[in-house]
């Protein structure tokens, strides 16, 4: 997708790890969205990745240095006209120069011209990470005002592992696309010490070996809520029907299929949570009968499918609430939304309900949501489309203002 005018603005910036290869998948995530991303690499960037990859990718001219294109006084017109400097990887030696305010390449002098908000996503070896100068110089980092990501746990480049891995390319674009939103301050801890357990993706109801009911739920609303609780300091679990998307870092994910085994591993979770929120589409029933070997068609008429009521999850817990624990639901309508919404409040009993309108190409398998958000006190608050992340804070901001209470 080509960034239309009045794109949000960013400048990549990818100075010289191996994690380099990953910021391509980055760029393109961002610009498929509509973001209008400038890359600048440092000189020892281009040794994993070349300038070439990143024009195409792009679509604007790269340099690194300041020399390159002078009449247009690049070392100050990319800081001061960015929406964001976002900056995967950020080696230490990239940070340590940004500690001092060098200005002695086209990256170093884009962070000290940028007044928006600056990412910066390091990456490197466990030991280089830990090394006090790089302690230190993130500490400075972060006292300025730049947001400095913890690098995620894994393998590294060699045979060892141990903590300095770039985070995945989807969740460093759901920061940036946060960031962009909110600002730097809007992503405050406030949920640090809290639990909160979140219901994500469809269930799948089995009528045999091969063949399921199920839904069109991708869980991705679930994966912004538990990255967006995350980021704000929250102790996470995640509990996933059929999502095919990777582990959020930092949460505990626990995978079902089935209703029921979704009702077992959410009853079993929330009984300790400051905050549930069941954001799954599970099946309301499942067929009477789960056959242990492949139906055949045989050359007779199908028999009619039976189906049973499944237990009501987020009833059950609204039901069992805690005094302070908040219980969120998620409504999927597809017509008269705040009707049908008001209705399932009441009789769901959960504090927050989230009114998804669903059909064709609105609310399922997309990165963009818009919903309005009702309470028991007559709250309607229209959450705009936007990303999935944008309603995700929101919700927790509600969540954050009802447990400090
Ligand atoms: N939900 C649940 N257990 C079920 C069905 C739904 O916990 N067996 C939860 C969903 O996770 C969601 C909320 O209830 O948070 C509303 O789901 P929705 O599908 O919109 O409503 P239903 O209760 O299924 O009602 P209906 O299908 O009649 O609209």
């Amino acid at each position: 997708m080509a960034a239309g005018p009045g794109a949000p603005r960013v400048v990549l910036g990818v100075s010289g790890g191996i994690a380099a290869y990953k910021a391509c998948e980055v760029l393109r995530l961002l610009t498929e969205s509509g973001h209008d991303v400038v890359v600048v690499p440092t000189e020892a960037a281009l040794n994993f990745v070349g300038a070439a990859t990143w024009e195409a990718l792009s679509g604007h001219p790269v340099s690194t240095d300041v020399w390159s294109d002078a009449a247009a006084v690049p070392h100050v017109r990319l800081g001061q006209s960015a929406d964001l400097v976002l900056v995967a990887p950020a080696t230490a030696d990239l940070m340590a120069r940004a500690v001092h305010g060098r200005a002695d390449d086209l990256l170093a002098a884009t962070l000290l011209t940028a007044r928006c908000p600056v990412v910066m996503a390091p990456a490197m070896h466990t030991e280089m990470w830990e090394h006090p100068a790089t302690v230190d110089n993130v500490a400075a980092l972060r006292r300025r005002g730049i947001l400095v990501l913890d690098p995620a746990v894994g393998r590294l480049t060699g045979s060892d592992s141990g903590r300095g891995r770039l985070p995945d390319p989807v969740e460093l674009v759901a920061v940036a696309r946060r960031v962009l939103a909110r600002g730097v301050d809007g992503l405050r801890p406030d949920l640090s010490g809290r639990r909160v357990v979140i219901s994500a993706g469809g269930t799948r109801e089995p009528l045999d070996p091969v063949r399921y009911l199920g839904n069109r739920s991708s869980g991705r609303q679930g994966w912004a809520l538990a990255q967006t609780a995350l980021s704000r300091g929250a102790e996470v679990v995640l509990v996933a029907a059929n999502v095919s998307l990777g582990d959020p870092a930092g949460a505990k994910v626990i995978r079902v299929g089935t209703a029921a085994q979704m009702h077992d591993a959410m009853r079993a979770e929330a009984a300790a949570a400051d905050a549930v929120v069941m954001a799954a589409a599970v099946a309301d029933f499942r067929p009477a009968v789960r056959h242990d070997t492949k139906v055949k068609k045989g050359g007779s008429d199908p028999e009619p499918l039976v189906l049973v009521r499944n237990a009501d999850i987020l009833a059950e817990i609204s039901a069992d609430k805690r005094p302070g624990q908040v219980v969120v639901g998620f409504a999927a309508e597809t017509n008269d939304v705040l009707a049908n919404g008001r209705a399932k409040l009441a009789s769901k009993g959960c504090d927050l309900l989230v009114v998804n309108e669903v059909g064709d190409r609105r609310g399922f398998e997309t990165a963009d949501n818009e919903a309005v958000i009702l309470d028991a006190d007559g709250l309607a608050l229209e959450v705009p489309r936007g990303p999935k992340e944008a309603l995700a804070d929101t919700v927790w901001d509600l969540v954050s203002a009802r447990l400090s209470r």
